[in-house]
């Protein structure tokens, strides 16, 4: 398995797709609102491929002085194998070569509260729904 930034529009398309089975086939979020603005100007993509597969995607924005974690996605036949876990240290690693970053943030789904957890993430303030799926904002803060 290899975790590389998605570059180019192909592997930038393989994100897309395994989001759509993910989130809008899977848990149901609108079509409408799991693509935006970000995607093609400043998000950051990464992917997991193995065997010539992309099996895990995530992306990063900046949101001020935090490096915002959105969109993480790991194929159904992948889970449960460390894959996300790996992803998300992937992204962990790149965040503070952004500039001016000092912390790392995301909005957790409730569900997926311990898998952030157990990478080193606190959740903070109260539960908040986006796109019907009740969630957390969770922080890991960097080294100044
Ligand atoms: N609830 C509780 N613990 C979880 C968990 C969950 N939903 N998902 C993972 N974990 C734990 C694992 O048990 C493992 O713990 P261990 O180290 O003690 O064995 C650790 O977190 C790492 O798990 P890993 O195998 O790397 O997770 P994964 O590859 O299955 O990826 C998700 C986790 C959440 C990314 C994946 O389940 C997924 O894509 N879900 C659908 C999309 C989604 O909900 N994304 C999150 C949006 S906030």
């Amino acid at each position: 398995m290899e975790i590389i930034q998605a570059t180019t529009k192909s592997q930038r398309e393989a994100a897309y797709q395994l989001r759509y089975e993910v989130f809008v086939e899977e848990q149901n979020v609108p079509v409408e609102l799991e693509r935006d603005e970000h995607d093609e100007t400043d998000a950051v993509h990464f992917i997991a491929i193995q065997a010539d597969n992309v099996v895990g995607t995530a992306r990063i924005i900046r949101k001020g002085t935090a490096a915002k974690v959105q969109r993480v996605a790991v194929a159904k036949s992948h889970r449960g194998t460390g894959l996300g876990r790996s992803l998300m240290r992937h992204l962990m690693e790149f965040a503070p070569s952004m500039e001016g970053i000092d912390a790392i943030v995301l909005g957790a789904q409730i569900d997926a509260l311990p898998f952030y957890e157990k990478l080193g993430f606190v959740a903070e303030g109260d539960v908040f729904d986006d796109a019907g799926i009740p969630h957390r904002t969770m922080r890991y803060a960097l080294e100044s």
